[in-house]
Protein backbone atom coordinates (compact mmCIF):
# COMPACT_ATOMS: atom_id res chain seq x y z
CA UNK A 1 0.00 0.00 0.00
CA UNK A 2 1.10 3.44 -0.68
CA UNK A 3 0.42 4.73 2.85
CA UNK A 4 -2.60 7.74 3.95
CA UNK A 5 0.99 9.84 3.74
CA UNK A 6 -0.88 12.23 1.16
CA UNK A 7 -4.28 12.82 2.89
CA UNK A 8 -2.85 14.20 6.29
CA UNK A 9 -3.67 17.41 6.44
CA UNK A 10 -0.17 19.72 7.69
CA UNK A 11 -0.50 21.17 11.44
CA UNK A 12 -3.96 19.79 11.87
CA UNK A 13 -6.51 20.32 14.66
CA UNK A 14 -8.39 17.28 15.65
CA UNK A 15 -12.17 18.20 13.27
CA UNK A 16 -10.02 18.60 10.48
CA UNK A 17 -8.24 15.34 10.74
CA UNK A 18 -11.42 13.55 11.54
CA UNK A 19 -12.47 15.06 8.03
CA UNK A 20 -9.46 14.22 6.19
CA UNK A 21 -9.63 10.42 6.90
CA UNK A 22 -12.88 10.26 5.80
CA UNK A 23 -11.11 10.83 1.96
CA UNK A 24 -8.16 8.30 2.81
CA UNK A 25 -7.42 5.57 0.37
CA UNK A 26 -4.11 4.63 1.66
CA UNK A 27 -4.61 1.16 2.13
CA UNK A 28 -7.48 -0.75 0.45
CA UNK A 29 -10.07 -1.27 4.09
CA UNK A 30 -11.71 1.97 3.01
CA UNK A 31 -13.66 -0.05 0.98
CA UNK A 32 -15.65 -2.28 3.01
CA UNK A 33 -15.73 0.11 6.14
CA UNK A 34 -18.69 2.77 6.79
CA UNK A 35 -16.42 5.67 7.19
CA UNK A 36 -12.61 6.31 9.09
CA UNK A 37 -12.87 6.60 12.82
CA UNK A 38 -10.20 9.31 14.19
CA UNK A 39 -9.21 9.39 17.89
CA UNK A 40 -11.60 11.04 20.73
CA UNK A 41 -11.07 12.65 23.85
CA UNK A 42 -9.29 16.15 24.74
CA UNK A 43 -6.38 16.76 22.53
CA UNK A 44 -4.61 17.83 25.79
CA UNK A 45 -5.41 14.54 27.87
CA UNK A 46 -2.14 13.59 29.17
CA UNK A 47 -2.69 9.90 28.44
CA UNK A 48 -3.53 8.13 24.78
CA UNK A 49 -5.18 4.99 24.78
CA UNK A 50 -3.96 3.18 21.56
CA UNK A 51 -6.32 -0.01 20.51
CA UNK A 52 -6.08 -1.96 16.92
CA UNK A 53 -9.12 -0.81 15.03
CA UNK A 54 -12.67 0.00 14.94
CA UNK A 55 -14.98 -2.63 15.54
CA UNK A 56 -18.49 -3.04 14.30
CA UNK A 57 -20.18 -0.58 16.13
CA UNK A 58 -17.72 1.84 15.77
CA UNK A 59 -17.33 1.46 12.31
CA UNK A 60 -21.19 2.18 12.51
CA UNK A 61 -20.94 5.32 15.01
CA UNK A 62 -17.45 6.89 14.01
CA UNK A 63 -16.27 6.54 17.24
CA UNK A 64 -13.80 4.72 18.87
CA UNK A 65 -14.23 2.24 22.24
CA UNK A 66 -18.26 2.64 21.99
CA UNK A 67 -19.35 -1.02 21.86
CA UNK A 68 -18.48 -4.30 23.96
CA UNK A 69 -14.60 -3.56 24.42
CA UNK A 70 -14.78 0.25 24.88
CA UNK A 71 -17.11 0.07 27.52
CA UNK A 72 -15.28 -2.81 29.31
CA UNK A 73 -12.18 -0.48 28.96
CA UNK A 74 -14.71 2.48 30.32
CA UNK A 75 -15.29 0.33 33.82
CA UNK A 76 -11.78 -0.60 34.27
CA UNK A 77 -10.18 2.70 33.77
CA UNK A 78 -13.05 3.75 36.67
CA UNK A 79 -11.89 0.82 38.59
CA UNK A 80 -8.03 2.42 38.29
CA UNK A 81 -9.13 5.61 39.46
CA UNK A 82 -8.43 7.30 35.55
CA UNK A 83 -10.29 10.46 35.23
CA UNK A 84 -11.95 9.43 31.60
CA UNK A 85 -11.26 13.28 30.36
CA UNK A 86 -8.13 13.09 30.99
CA UNK A 87 -7.47 9.91 27.93
CA UNK A 88 -7.50 10.53 24.66
CA UNK A 89 -8.64 6.80 22.78
CA UNK A 90 -7.52 6.50 19.42
CA UNK A 91 -6.57 3.06 17.30
CA UNK A 92 -3.49 1.98 15.24
CA UNK A 93 -5.92 1.41 12.13
CA UNK A 94 -8.88 4.07 10.96
CA UNK A 95 -11.07 2.07 9.50
CA UNK A 96 -13.09 -1.26 10.48
CA UNK A 97 -11.34 -4.83 8.63
CA UNK A 98 -14.18 -7.19 8.95
CA UNK A 99 -14.81 -10.68 7.01
CA UNK A 100 -18.26 -12.58 7.12
CA UNK A 101 -21.37 -11.58 9.30
CA UNK A 102 -22.60 -13.43 12.76
CA UNK A 103 -26.07 -12.55 13.10
CA UNK A 104 -26.40 -8.66 12.18
CA UNK A 105 -22.84 -8.39 13.60
CA UNK A 106 -19.90 -8.37 11.16
CA UNK A 107 -16.99 -10.05 12.21
CA UNK A 108 -13.58 -8.39 12.90
CA UNK A 109 -10.48 -9.67 11.63
CA UNK A 110 -7.05 -8.53 12.33
CA UNK A 111 -5.19 -5.59 10.24
CA UNK A 112 -2.32 -7.01 8.41
CA UNK A 113 1.10 -5.24 9.20
CA UNK A 114 0.74 -3.56 5.60
CA UNK A 115 -2.61 -1.81 7.19
CA UNK A 116 -1.09 -0.70 10.31
CA UNK A 117 1.97 0.82 8.27
CA UNK A 118 0.10 2.12 6.01
CA UNK A 119 -2.49 3.87 8.97
CA UNK A 120 0.52 5.21 10.83
CA UNK A 121 0.71 8.73 9.54
CA UNK A 122 -2.79 9.50 10.96
CA UNK A 123 -1.60 8.28 14.25
CA UNK A 124 1.53 10.14 13.83
CA UNK A 125 -0.31 13.04 13.20
CA UNK A 126 -2.82 12.80 16.44
CA UNK A 127 0.27 11.70 18.65
CA UNK A 128 1.74 15.11 17.40
CA UNK A 129 -1.63 16.91 17.87
CA UNK A 130 -1.95 15.74 21.62
CA UNK A 131 1.60 14.99 22.75
CA UNK A 132 0.47 12.93 25.60
CA UNK A 133 2.80 11.86 28.96
CA UNK A 134 2.10 8.51 28.62
CA UNK A 135 0.71 6.26 26.03
CA UNK A 136 -1.12 2.65 27.45
CA UNK A 137 -0.84 0.24 24.29
CA UNK A 138 -3.98 -2.28 23.98
CA UNK A 139 -2.61 -5.95 22.91
CA UNK A 140 -0.65 -7.62 19.99
CA UNK A 141 -1.11 -5.06 16.99
CA UNK A 142 -0.94 -1.93 18.91
CA UNK A 143 2.13 -3.45 20.23
CA UNK A 144 3.38 -4.51 17.19
CA UNK A 145 2.49 -0.71 15.14
CA UNK A 146 4.52 0.79 18.71
CA UNK A 147 7.51 -1.35 18.90
CA UNK A 148 8.25 -3.55 16.22
CA UNK A 149 7.46 -6.98 15.37
CA UNK A 150 9.23 -9.43 17.53
CA UNK A 151 6.47 -7.49 20.64
CA UNK A 152 4.33 -9.89 22.88
CA UNK A 153 2.17 -8.69 24.87
CA UNK A 154 2.03 -11.89 27.40
CA UNK A 155 5.93 -10.42 28.09
CA UNK A 156 5.55 -6.92 27.82
CA UNK A 157 2.33 -6.33 29.75
CA UNK A 158 1.85 -4.39 33.32
CA UNK A 159 5.64 -2.58 32.53
CA UNK A 160 6.68 0.91 31.39
CA UNK A 161 9.16 1.17 28.75
CA UNK A 162 10.66 4.17 27.03
CA UNK A 163 8.84 5.25 23.55
CA UNK A 164 11.17 3.57 21.12
CA UNK A 165 13.32 5.03 18.81
CA UNK A 166 12.32 2.75 15.67
CA UNK A 167 8.81 5.10 16.18
CA UNK A 168 10.37 8.90 15.99
CA UNK A 169 8.15 11.99 17.31
CA UNK A 170 9.57 15.16 17.78
CA UNK A 171 7.80 15.31 21.05
CA UNK A 172 8.05 11.18 21.80
CA UNK A 173 5.86 10.48 25.27
CA UNK A 174 8.03 9.87 28.50
CA UNK A 175 6.27 6.66 29.04
CA UNK A 176 4.53 3.22 27.21
CA UNK A 177 2.78 0.33 29.19
CA UNK A 178 1.42 -2.12 27.31
CA UNK A 179 -1.55 -4.25 28.53
CA UNK A 180 -3.95 -7.03 27.22
CA UNK A 181 -6.49 -6.07 25.02
CA UNK A 182 -10.39 -5.58 26.15
CA UNK A 183 -11.64 -7.49 23.77
CA UNK A 184 -8.97 -10.70 24.47
CA UNK A 185 -10.26 -9.37 28.46
CA UNK A 186 -13.95 -10.60 26.88
CA UNK A 187 -13.04 -13.95 25.44
CA UNK A 188 -11.00 -15.39 28.01
CA UNK A 189 -12.14 -18.09 30.11
CA UNK A 190 -11.19 -16.23 33.49
CA UNK A 191 -12.51 -13.43 32.59
CA UNK A 192 -12.50 -12.00 36.46
CA UNK A 193 -8.84 -12.54 36.02
CA UNK A 194 -7.85 -11.08 33.08
CA UNK A 195 -10.04 -8.04 34.11
CA UNK A 196 -8.39 -7.75 37.63
CA UNK A 197 -5.10 -7.56 35.04
CA UNK A 198 -5.85 -5.22 33.20
CA UNK A 199 -7.06 -2.66 35.76
CA UNK A 200 -3.54 -3.28 37.61
CA UNK A 201 -1.82 -2.20 34.43
CA UNK A 202 -4.12 1.03 34.13
CA UNK A 203 -3.26 1.54 38.07
CA UNK A 204 0.18 1.77 37.30
CA UNK A 205 -0.66 4.43 34.21
CA UNK A 206 -2.53 6.45 36.62
CA UNK A 207 0.00 6.40 39.56
CA UNK A 208 2.22 8.12 36.16
CA UNK A 209 -0.60 10.52 35.51
N1 LIG B 1 -11.36 -2.39 19.72
C1 LIG B 1 -10.38 -1.52 19.41
O1 LIG B 1 -9.22 -1.85 19.37
N2 LIG B 1 -10.72 -0.28 19.16
C2 LIG B 1 -11.97 0.16 19.19
O2 LIG B 1 -12.17 1.32 18.93
C3 LIG B 1 -12.98 -0.76 19.52
C4 LIG B 1 -12.65 -2.04 19.78
FE1 LIG C 1 -6.38 5.14 5.07
FE2 LIG C 1 -5.90 3.90 7.37
FE3 LIG C 1 -8.27 3.68 6.22
FE4 LIG C 1 -6.18 2.45 5.17
S1 LIG C 1 -7.12 2.04 7.17
S2 LIG C 1 -7.71 3.65 4.05
S3 LIG C 1 -4.56 3.95 5.56
S4 LIG C 1 -7.38 5.55 7.04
Amino acid sequence: YDGAGPWVPDDPTLPALREAVQACEGCDLFREATQGVMGEGSTRAPLVLLGEQPGDQEDRAGEPFVGPAGKLLDRALADAGIDPDRVFRTNVVKHFRWSGTRGKQRIHKSPTRGHVEACRPWLEAELALVRPDGVVVLGGTAGKAVFGSSFRVGEARGRTTDWPDSFPLARPPRWVLPTTHPSAVLRTDDRDAAYDELVADLAVAAELL
